[in-house]
């Protein structure tokens, strides 16, 4: 099936780097990209102007979440995810899979989907591939995922009985799946077992998704593994096709990634980070609440051009975060939501000019002189 509304088009490649442009019913999305969590339906501690005055094009939210609360019949009554949400521009939506292995209590999974006790208030509930893809058209993302089984990233055995769930579930997705607006993303999973991931990436590329998701990685596995399943994977899957890298990350893993051909990344670590007043930078991290700073007039990074940094002094940060001011969690998670944007859209103009492979060795050589 074509989707007329979904399309991906790869306009330059340096090595393995490539830059794009996923068209999506709510507008293109330059790749790479860097998509910020907004888990319940909000960036925690963001508006929605906010995102877009620093350059924010695609929002996760997760399934699991939304299903449990308010609950996606409410969500679709109310017009879908962007009306609810007030976010005109795309979303993506996880399908569950991980989340619920993640977050839930007593759960229980067999060939049929899995069943397990709400993290919030202990109620029971199941989730199949079927209601996966049920609830994510009526939440109405423009991307959304196929119902997988996330294994320990080490332990075969469980890894070889997941990954044949998961591919039975891919085919029950896309089965189950009625709406052409929004394009469903096949999930490779395997741990860091490469004929595992070859098999995975094989299989779900013979299915046909519009796009492909690799998962199951930055979730205990060392650098060196998870740098060697993609290269494999990036072998396997159809240039012609966005790749996506879940819940990564850090801005060494962004540059790693696009390094060995992913297009797309989310993660919860700017906003998470903001939260526990850290502030990232391409080089590192500031933990605000160091009394070093009571007295700094510096922003937190001089380069960056977002709002915190364009009218706010480290001295005022810390302020903030001592006198546990909300403003805190806002200003530092625009801040390190910046980064990444800014990390990643550089990247991409280094791609188009061809110059990606200097970008990325300043990058890694500015790692070795930490900011003060
Ligand atoms: N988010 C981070 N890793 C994963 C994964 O393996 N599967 C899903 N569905 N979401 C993820
Ligand atoms: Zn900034």
């Amino acid at each position: 099936m074509t989707i007329a509304s979904f399309a991906f088009e790869l306009i330059a490649r340096q090595g393995r780097a490539r830059a794009g442009v996923i068209h999506t019913p709510h507008g293109p999305i330059l790749t790479p990209i860097f998509a910020p969590v907004g888990t319940q339906a909000t960036v925690k501690a963001v508006t929605p102007a906010q995102l877009e005055e620093h350059g924010v094009t695609l929002v996760l939210s997760n399934t699991y979440h939304l299903y449990l609360r308010p609950g996606a019949e409410l969500i679709a009554e109310l017009g879908g995810l962007h009306r609810f949400m007030s976010w005109p521009h795309p979303i993506l939506t996880d399908s569950g899979g991980f989340q619920v292995f993640s977050l839930s209590e007593n759960r229980r999974v067999d060939d049929e989907g899995v069943t397990f006790r709400s993290h919030i208030d202990g109620s029971l509930h199941r989730l199949t591939p079927e209601i996966a893809i049920e609830v994510q058209e009526k939440l109405g993302a423009d991307i959304i995922m196929a119902f997988d089984e996330c294994a320990p990233p080490y332990d075969r055995a469980y890894n070889e009985r997941a990954l044949e769930r998961t591919h039975r579930w891919a085919e029950r997705c896309l089965k189950a799946k009625t709406r052409s607006d929004q394009a469903l993303f096949g999930i490779v999973q395997g741990g860091i077992f490469l004929d595992l991931r070859e098999q995975s990436a094989r299989f779900l590329t013979g299915l046909g998704f519009p796009g492909y998701a690799i998962g199951g990685l930055s979730v205990g596995e060392t650098k060196a593994e998870m740098h060697a399943v993609l290269e494999l994977v990036d072998g396997l899957l159809p240039e012609d096709k966005p790749r996506y890298l879940m819940g990564v990350g850090t801005p060494q893993d962004i540059i790693n990634g696009i390094l060995r051909g992913v297009d797309m990344f989310d993660c919860v670590l700017p906003t998470r980070l903001a939260r526990h007043h850290a502030a990232m930078t391409r080089t590192g991290r500031l933990n605000m609440m160091n009394a070093a700073y009571a007295r700094d007039s510096r922003p937190i990074d001089p380069e960056c051009t977002c709002y915190t940094c364009r009218h706010f002094t480290r001295a005022y940060l810390r302020h903030l975060i001592v006198a546990r001011e909300m403003l805190a969690a806002t200003l530092l998670s625009i801040h390190n939501i910046t980064t990444l944007i800014t990390l990643v859209s550089e990247a991409r103009s280094a791609i188009l000019a061809g110059r990606f492979e200097q970008f990325a060795a300043e990058f890694f050589a500015a790692q070795e002189t930490l900011p003060s």
